[in-house]
């Protein structure tokens, strides 16, 4: 079965849809995207996304006429045609095709909408086979992180050195040498004390979605927990490190910069908070 895609109003073969070469988010990245996972047909933290969209899209002033209701029927209809069941989707918007230059196009022209889907399998349910290893990397992005933009050209080079150096993480730290976030995930330790912590939301780190998921399994556990930032060095000395993500889930980093983290092994927070995150989604 061919893989099909949405594409600013049709669904279309996916080795033959495309946009126009003038579309601003090829010719500048000038877009929002959102990645959702789907389990068994339920997409995890659905609202969460569309809120993030719908946010993203308003402080970039691009005016997408759909409303989430609406996407969601095409979100649907993608994972239809493809046989998703469980698996991922990605959305692109962009400001749209027009003649190329850097401000708005005078006349708007219609926003250019990108749906497509691919099946990929939830975490293995031992843990121990969903660890990573992560580097570190002086986070050089842009000073609007919490908008989640097309634009991802330093999370790429981050990720390709993390690739390089045979890890699944960069794990990003601002001048001041306080971890932002990954390249593509909200990171999370266990401190020396025992502490649970995750940077405040602000505009150094995307919102994770499922960062806002996992704070709200927190609610009910014993673990003390803070959302304070923490340096590099409290990473290096964490007892536990884990990322959350829509791809992520709740994985664990046993090893940063080519030393173990805590005892190498994945710890008690990102254990429970993997088995409740994949309840809340519907993959336990
Ligand atoms: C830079 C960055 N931070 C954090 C996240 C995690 O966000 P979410 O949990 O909504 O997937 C992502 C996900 O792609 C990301 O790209």
């Amino acid at each position: 079965m061919a893989a099909t895609a949405y594409v600013n109003g049709s669904y279309r073969p996916l080795r033959d849809a495309s946009v126009n070469i003038e579309d601003r988010g090829f010719q500048f990245g000038d877009g929002i995207y959102e990645v959702l996972y789907v389990h068994n047909n339920r997409l995890a933290d659905a609202q969460l996304h569309l809120a993030r969209l719908t946010r993203s899209l308003g402080e970039i002033e691009l005016n997408l006429t759909l409303t989430p209701a609406a996407l969601l029927v095409i979100i649907r209809e993608v994972l239809r045609r493809n046989r998703v069941s469980t698996g991922l989707v990605y959305m692109q918007v962009t400001r749209g095709a027009a003649r190329r230059d850097h401000p708005f196009p005078a006349v708007p022209v219609r926003p250019s909408l990108v749906i497509t889907a691919r099946t990929r399998p939830a975490p293995p349910r031992d843990i121990a086979a969903w660890t990573g290893a992560a580097i570190t990397l002086p986070d050089d992005r842009w000073g609007r992180c919490d908008i989640k933009s097309t634009n991802l050209l330093p999370n790429v080079l981050a990720k390709q050195k993390a690739k390089l150096a045979g890890a699944y993480e960069a794990i990003l730290y601002d001048e001041q040498g306080y971890v932002t976030e990954g390249a593509s995930s909200n990171v999370w330790i266990v401190d020396a004390t025992g502490t649970l912590r995750t940077r405040p939301l602000g505009q150094d780190i995307l919102p994770g979605c499922t960062r806002a998921a996992v704070l709200a399994q927190l609610r009910d556990s014993d673990f003390p927990f803070a959302q304070t930032q923490f340096t590099l060095e409290d990473l290096r000395g964490a007892r536990e490190i884990f990322l959350t993500g829509a791809t992520s889930f709740v994985k664990p980093i046993t090893r940063l910069d080519g030393i173990s983290i805590g005892n190498g092994h994945p710890g008690p927070a990102a254990t429970l908070l993997l088995d409740r995150y994949l309840r809340h989604i519907g993959a336990a």
